[in-house]
């Protein structure tokens, strides 16, 4: 049996599908909290449960006789260390031949605030015996879609400098999950997983390119970046990890070589075609 959590968010529910591809339904669980957003799933014969990293016997419960598992990250940072612990306690029950992580780039040596935690889980892994692969990802292409329209009118702003980031779609990074899951990934592997890189300021003109005006990026401090976020309304909290990633950039974090292209067996998409089709649908006038 192949168990999904996080399968109600986004890049789980990517991984089902990319699984569905490969394997027959009837091996396939997917869960989450808000099952009820899988109900398609369980009309397509795809065992749904509930699973919620507080509450240890429901992961005790769809770990059980499970075969291969891709483990999610949580989304909630104040408790992901003891939900992460939670999972890992409930696999080290198990005799599960294969857990893929989804982790973060470098995670056992960038010094990103956002990688502590994935680092700490890589360990917990480590320490509970578990077999797993670990996809350490890079950043959601898709997510640099939802600030076009600012950008375009008011151009970027960050504090990676020249650093590159090699960001590649969820699709990309779910494909290639499915693929670690069903033979491409074995225990101990590490996956450094992005696409073809940029820095902000290519990317500000490739934006600008795709607009049909200029859009410049403008570099700053650490400290100005957050202020300036927190000043266009993000949580204090929130910006300050927004800024101290775009730090983690510019020392190398976020660049990645070319295990995605080699686990999925074709390239990444590209970011600039991504870029110039959220540029065309983010402006396009409403019809
Ligand atoms: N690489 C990047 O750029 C990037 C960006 C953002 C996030 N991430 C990480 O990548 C993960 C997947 O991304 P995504 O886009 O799919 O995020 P998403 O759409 O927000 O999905 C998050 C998933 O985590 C599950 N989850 C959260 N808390 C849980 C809990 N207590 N118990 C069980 N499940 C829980 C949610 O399920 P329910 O709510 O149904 O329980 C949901 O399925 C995120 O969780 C986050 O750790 C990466």
């Amino acid at each position: 049996m192949y168990v999904i959590t996080g399968a109600t968010g986004a890049l789980g529910r990517l991984v089902v599908e990319a699984l569905l591809d490969r394997v027959p339904a009837s091996e396939v669980r997917a869960t989450g909290r808000r099952t009820e957003v899988l109900a398609d799933l369980a009309d397509r014969s795809v065992d749904v449960r509930r699973a919620d990293y507080d509450d240890p016997a429901s992961l005790r419960s769809v770990f059980a006789d499970a075969d291969r598992v891709l483990f999610v990250s949580g989304t909630d940072h104040e408790k992901r260390l003891d939900q992460h612990q939670a999972v890992v306690n409930a696999l080290a029950e198990t005799s599960v031949e294969l857990v893929a992580y989804t982790s973060i780039l470098h995670a056992a040596t960038s010094d990103m605030v956002l990688a502590r935690s994935h680092a700490a889980t890589e360990r917990m892994l480590l320490a509970a015996g578990v077999p797993h692969v670990l996809l350490r990802n890079g950043w959601y292409l898709d997510n640099f879609a939802l600030t076009l329209a600012a950008e375009t009118e008011r151009g970027m702003i960050g504090a990676s400098g020249t650093g590159r980031i090699h960001p590649a779609t969820r699709a990309d990074y779910a494909e290639a999950a499915a693929i670690a899951l069903t033979g491409g990934g074995a225990p101990g592997d590490v996956f450094e997983l992005g696409g073809p890189g940029f820095t902000r300021a290519e990317l500000a003109a490739e934006i600008g390119r795709a607009a049909g005006r200029d859009v410049a990026y403008t570099d700053l401090s650490v400290p100005a970046l957050t202020k300036t976020l927190v000043g266009a309304g993000i949580p204090e909290r929130l910006a300050g990890l927004i800024a101290d990633s775009d730090r983690g950039a510019a020392a190398g974090w976020l660049a990645a070589g070319d295990d995605l292209e080699r686990l999925l067996g074709r390239p990444a998409e590209p970011w600039t075609a991504f870029i110039h089709a959220a540029v065309r649908s983010t402006l396009a006038p409403a019809s």
